[in-house]
């Protein structure tokens, strides 16, 4: 099959922030005939159908669902389904489906099993070793020396990695893991690193298996406060383009990142659809990548794809159908900037019930746009229901203009204990 033009039914998993951007955008599509969600949120319900998510017996009932609805395509959203296989599950069903196959989504599942990749494929990534049992981490933890990083192998909502000051903190989540299985199966193993200097950006990318077309760069803010300080989140902000990211950069990220990755994937027989993404820290010695996704980013996507000139359902039926490389991305040279507001008590203990107001007043205004995450419909209110709770984006000529923009519309809106960065965009100031 190649591009019929013809209008499609398309289905997202997931009810963040990134599936409202997903959402959204394929809303500007005249090629899309209907788009649903599962499970969504507030926001989402106004965009698309929504329905409860039901998993169970390995996505028959969904698969189900998909089959009445006749949708054409499934985009993925999160990487939980993906570690569990939804991919191969819906295509031993005949749908076509955007993300890769659990064996690809190890990449992300598995920090050891990436790192094997990695370092088979010669990719630039920090010097690590993998262990089970305790004494012989604490071992290697001290032949690295502090400040060293401890992760968790396996998915741990963002939380599975600490990046440990001194050899006493790494020595605490060396036994969090291996004796206490903080994070349950994800425990297991742990992978220790050698810290990386240096600043972050996210590089992501589209891959129909044959080729794979970077996307427009973003940094991702994954520290709860400003300056960088407090404990990892799963994402407080994100800005796109990141000035950090030179054209030098993309390319030496595509030649001693992705080719590799994809010919040692190949090698091993492993098929690979969807997005790719690189968490890379550009230190002096070049780009070194931390950690692979399998999905596309949250919060960068709520700043990436407003960007975004090209159809996205032309993008994602060209990734289903390996065709992509009939097509070239282009990209708005304005800036996009993604503010996130937090419920009180996030990342540990987020509350939930408040309710949010000044929603309206942003919605009249076409240079922003408000992305829900954790919000759910109350009587005639829109309330709290998660940690992170909604994505403001702005687009702006510049960087500070858009800066600029985001910050009013944020403050236009308020529920009680909001917490959100004030410096979502600072430090590309300085290189611009
Ligand atoms: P990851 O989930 O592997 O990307 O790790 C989460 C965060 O921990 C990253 O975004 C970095 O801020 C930090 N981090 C991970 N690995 C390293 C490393 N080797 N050196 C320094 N910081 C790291
Ligand atoms: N923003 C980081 C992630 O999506 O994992």
């Amino acid at each position: 099959m190649t591009q019929s033009g013809e209008r499609r039914k398309i289905l997202v998993i997931g009810g963040g922030g990134r599936e409202h951007a997903i959402v959204w955008k394929l809303r500007q599509s005249p090629r899309l005939r209907e788009v649903y969600c599962t499970p969504g949120n507030a926001g989402i319900a106004r965009d698309a159908v929504v329905f409860p998510a039901d998993f169970s017996n390995n996505f028959a009932r969904l698969i189900d669902r998909a089959k009445n609805l006749r949708i054409d395509y499934t985009i993925v959203g999160p990487e939980v389904p993906l570690a569990d296989g939804i991919v191969d599950a819906f295509t031993a069903a005949s749908l076509q489906i955007f993300g890769p196959c659990q064996a690809a989504a190890r990449l992300e599942s598995s920090k050891a099993f990436a790192k094997e990749v990695m370092i088979a494929a010669g990719i630039p990534t920090a010097q690590s070793e993998t262990f089970e049992e305790v004494a012989p981490a604490l071992e290697y933890a001290r032949s690295l020396g502090a400040p060293l990083v401890v992760k968790a192998d396996g998915l741990a909502a963002g939380k599975g990695v600490v990046v440990a000051q001194t050899l006493a903190q790494a020595e605490t989540a060396i036994r969090q893991n291996l004796e206490h299985y903080q994070f349950g199966e994800s425990s297991a193993r742990v992978v220790i690193e050698e810290f990386l200097a240096g600043e972050e950006a996210s590089i992501l990318a589209f891959t129909d298996g044959n080729v794979i077309v970077p996307m427009a760069s973003a940094q991702d803010h994954k520290q709860l406060h400003d300056n960088d300080l407090g404990p990892n989140t799963g994402g407080m902000g994100a800005y796109s383009p990141a000035p950090i990211v030179t054209d030098d950069v993309m390319q030496e990220v595509r030649e001693r990142v992705f080719l590799p990755l994809f010919e040692e994937l190949q090698k091993r027989d492993i098929d690979y659809k969807g997005v790719i993404y690189a968490g890379l820290m550009l230190t002096t010695g070049g780009p070194k990548v931390l950690e692979f996704n399998c999905r596309f980013g949250d919060p960068e996507t709520q700043a990436i794809l407003p960007r975004l000139e090209n159809d996205l359902v032309d993008i994602i039926e060209a990734v289903c159908e390996g065709t992509l490389h009939l097509h070239h991305l282009t990209w708005t040279p304005e800036s996009s900037i993604c503010v996130v507001m937090a419920a009180k008590g996030y990342p540990e203990n987020p509350e939930k019930g408040a309710i949010i107001e000044g929603l309206e007043e942003v919605q009249a205004n076409d240079r922003a746009v408000v992305f829900h995450s954790g919000t759910a419909e109350q009587g005639a209110n829109i309330v709290v229901s998660g940690g992170r709770v909604l994505g403001v984006t702005a687009i702006g000529k510049n960087l500070p203009r858009a800066m600029d923009t985001v910050y009013k519309e944020v403050a236009k809106i308020h529920f009680d204990g909001v917490h959100f960065r004030r410096d979502i965009g600072r430090k590309a100031l300085g290189r611009l």
